[in-house]
């Protein structure tokens, strides 16, 4: 269903949604990369259109078509998707970032493919730049949303990224429980805003569960006004 709500104070405003995983490359061949499928971030990308918004989605690789009526900026790395969103952020309303942002890299990027070998490979890995971090510290009036994906004590680390990533909000999930996190096509999380309030949402569809983030969010923007 496509509609804009009347009031929506995200009309016109820039939003700026990073979603699927990234790549980081081994070789020619070969990449890490993680379980992320991109629907959380597409249907927020979705909602945020129907709401009147601007949408800038910028994906990692997935195998979901793009969305009508939306800029796309297709992402490989963690170190492009951190470019990607940068040249964005300046003039955003709201960033939501929903990536799966890989926490590490090979230090050593091959050029050509790397031959098997008798023994063991040993793979040095690096640490990416935390996206959503960085953006806190350069945040000026957007509204910064973050995800949080966990296996256990979700409450906890929620919080913590909530601080320690200077986000308005922290959308949590544990993705060890059935029908949440990554692949399925339900979602069950819990917002933590900056402010102290939590908001657990039942089971529902990731369309639903992106149509009451941005309704949240939208209401955050509308309070922030007052
Ligand atoms: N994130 C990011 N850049 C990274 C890693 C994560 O912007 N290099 C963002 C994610 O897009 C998400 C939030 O930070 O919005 C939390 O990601 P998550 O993987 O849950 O937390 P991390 O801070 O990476 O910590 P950990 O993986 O150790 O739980
Ligand atoms: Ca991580």
């Amino acid at each position: 269903v496509h509609f804009t709500p009347p009031s929506s104070s995200l009309a016109g405003k820039k939003i700026v949604i990073t979603a699927g995983p990234t790549q980081e490359t081994i070789d020619p061949i070969r990449f890490f990369t993680n379980r992320s499928s991109g629907k959380m971030g597409y249907a927020l990308t979705k909602a945020a259109r129907d709401f009147g918004g601007n949408v800038t989605l910028i994906s990692g690789p997935t195998s979901l078509e793009k969305p009508d009526g939306v800029s796309v900026v297709n992402v490989k790395s963690a170190q492009d998707m951190y470019e990607a969103v940068l040249a964005e952020f300046s003039d955003a309303d709201v960033v939501i970032k929903t990536a799966a942002v890989a926490d590490y890299r090979p230090r050593v990027v091959h050029e050509q493919k790397v031959k098997k070998k008798d023994g063991d490979w040993v793979i040095e890995l690096e640490r990416t730049v935390d996206i959503l971090k960085t953006l806190g510290e350069k945040k000026e009036s957007q509204f910064l949303v973050g995800f949080a994906a966990e296996s256990q004590e979700v409450e906890t680390y929620a919080q913590k990224k909530l601080k320690e990533k200077n986000a308005d909000m922290i959308v949590a999930n544990n993705v060890t429980e059935e029908g949440a996190g990554f692949q399925t096509d339900t979602n069950r999380v819990t917002v933590y805003f900056k402010q102290g309030d939590v908001k657990p949402l039942p089971l529902m569809t990731k369309d639903e569960v992106a149509h009451r983030l941005i309704m949240m969010i939208s209401e955050q923007l509308e309070k922030g006004r007052e």
